[in-house]
């Protein structure tokens, strides 16, 4: 089938359940992932046809984009803080948000001679990969409760060439963290059961529940832990990063505050809501 005319095709089926601008990026995606081509090289080459297994795959693409998958679970890839990461219905997909967490690490940071980190619920590791990547004095160690979830990040750490150790293991059961560390840092579970209704569906339906959801009773469940393990395990001028629940700064503040920490700073994101949180013992 010619490229072009299964493109009329991709367009009308998904015309009703997204905008247009997004499909046409959806499409382009797919193109780059499975032919390795730009838009541009796809233009240059109106007469280009799918061979079958190209053909499978794309069909596969717009069965699963119209059942609401999202389009980096369909390639297995996405991109965070420049580096390529593969990801699953495992792992969280990482947010753009979640960049700018890194990026204040690093500007904390870059000039330290060395420097321990650990990254609590790390997902597809993209913090604390990034993080490794990026000072190449830090020793960094990331944990999650998912054997999936770490399996994923050790493959995401192989492919950006960088050493992080990996452990599984309940920060809700641990009692310490047996190391002391400069800095802690954790995006961990933190959407309310009742802001279920204002997400959309593809994230509802498809990003694990496990990395998502607190119970609407005691959504600071994660905060209030790390933050007691952080007392006995952050370096005396170690500092505390949290990505944040956009409702919730004023309570993590609090939160922070009751626990004795000190220099608590609240950061809004890109989308210009409460994102991120810094706080230190001295
Ligand atoms: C919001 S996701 C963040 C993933 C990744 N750090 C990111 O920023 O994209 C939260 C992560 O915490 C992990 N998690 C949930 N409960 C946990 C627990 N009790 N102990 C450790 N990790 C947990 C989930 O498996 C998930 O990977």
């Amino acid at each position: 089938m010619l490229v072009q005319k299964f493109k009329k095709q991709f367009f009308l089926e998904l015309s009703k359940l997204y905008p247009e601008t997004e499909i046409q990026s959806f499409f382009n995606i797919l193109i780059q992932h499975k032919l390795n081509l730009s838009r541009v090289d796809l233009a240059l080459q109106s007469s280009l046809e799918f061979n079958n297994s190209d053909l499978d795959f794309f069909q596969k693409a717009l069965k699963e984009l119209k059942n609401q998958i999202p389009i980096q679970y369909i390639t297995g890839e996405t991109e965070f803080y420049g580096l390529h990461f593969n990801v699953n219905s495992n792992v969280l997909i990482p947010r753009p948000e979640t960049e700018e967490l890194v990026d204040w690490i690093l500007k904390d940071h870059q000039n330290s001679p060395s420097i321990k980190i650990l990254d609590i619920g790390t997902g597809s590791g993209c913090i604390a990969i990034s993080l490794a990547k990026i000072l190449p004095n830090a020793e960094v160690f990331a944990l999650d409760i998912s054997a999936e979830a770490i399996k994923t990040a050790k493959s995401n750490a192989v492919i950006n060439n960088v050493t992080v150790n990996f452990t599984e293991a309940n920060i809700l059961t641990l009692s310490d963290l047996s190391n002391k560390f400069d800095v802690i840092v954790s995006n961990p579970p933190y959407v309310r059961e009742l802001e279920k209704e204002q997400m959309q569906p593809n994230v509802l339906a498809n990003e694990p529940h496990l990395a998502l959801f607190v119970e609407n009773d005691n959504p600071l469940l994660f905060y209030n832990k790390i933050a007691d393990l952080a007392k006995s395990s952050l370096k005396k001028n170690g500092h505390l990063y949290f990505e944040i629940n956009q409702y919730l700064g004023a309570e993590t503040v609090e939160l922070l505050k009751l626990k004795d920490f000190k220099n608590i700073q609240l950061k809004k994101d890109i989308f210009e809501v409460d994102r991120i949180i810094k706080a230190s013992l001295i």
